[in-house]
């Protein structure tokens, strides 16, 4: 297959959660322009993004709304439950670890971790107790568990890394605002970057003048 560019990647998971939406409406077919109009997204744009996976779509009768999640569920490697471990049980940590949709996603969060005495032991979600982060390793080696949160401080995002990293985790999600000197796959998350976009869109758009 050609390599899908990550913007592909990110409106796929889009498409998937517009998928869903109309799969518990009922709908059986949905068009690219549905799609497009879900997303403000012109359709010749939904058509090349799933164009990259073979034709999944009939020409004049739309998509299949089943067949098409159930082939992006695939692409997007949502056939099996991921097993999601939090390091930090901070505010974000807790409300990551309280976030439903993210087992309805296929993440399970196994466990939580903090180097805090006050905070180590405290159930912090229903059936999560958060664990001491000195025994990280052993619970992967014990349990495993593929991806990595880092709701963690910067200063010790990086060394947490390595340890997660070494102790075979599969890819992270980094909430601290640093960037990792590992090899695994890593996603950050910054909210900051989401306003500078607004803020950039607003300057520059009509609605401002
Ligand atoms: P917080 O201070 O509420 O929680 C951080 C937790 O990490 C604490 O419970 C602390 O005990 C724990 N911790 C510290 N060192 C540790 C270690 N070595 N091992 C395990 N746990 C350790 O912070 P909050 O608000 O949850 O933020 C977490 C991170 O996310 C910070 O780096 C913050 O700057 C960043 N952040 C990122 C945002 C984003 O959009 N990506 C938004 C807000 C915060």
């Amino acid at each position: 297959m050609e390599k899908v560019p990550r913007p592909v990647i990110r409106r796929l998971a889009v498409y998937l959660r517009c998928l869903s939406n109309l799969e518990e409406k009922g709908v059986q077919v949905v068009s690219s322009k549905q799609l497009a109009s879900m997303l403000q997204i012109k359709d010749s744009q939904v058509r090349k993004d799933l164009s990259y996976f073979g034709n999944l779509g009939q020409r004049g009768s739309g998509y299949d709304v089943k067949k098409l999640s159930q082939k992006l569920r695939e692409v997007l490697g949502l056939y099996k439950t991921w097993s999601v471990i939090i390091l930090g049980a901070g505010n974000i940590g807790k409300a990551l670890a309280n976030h439903k949709r993210l087992e309805q996603n296929n993440f399970k969060i196994v466990a939580v971790f903090d180097s805090d005495k006050q905070k180590i032991g405290r159930q912090i979600a229903p059936g999560l107790k958060v664990r001491n982060v000195a025994e990280l390793e052993q619970f992967i080696k014990e349990n495993g568990a593929d991806i990595a949160v880092l709701a963690v401080p910067a200063a010790v995002a990086n060394e947490l890394a390595c340890r997660l990293e070494k102790a075979g985790i599969k890819g992270i999600v980094c909430f601290a605002p640093t960037t990792l000197q590992c090899k695994i796959p890593v996603e950050y998350v910054d909210i900051t970057v989401f306003f500078k976009t607004l803020a950039h869109t607003i300057v520059n758009s009509s609605y401002n003048i």
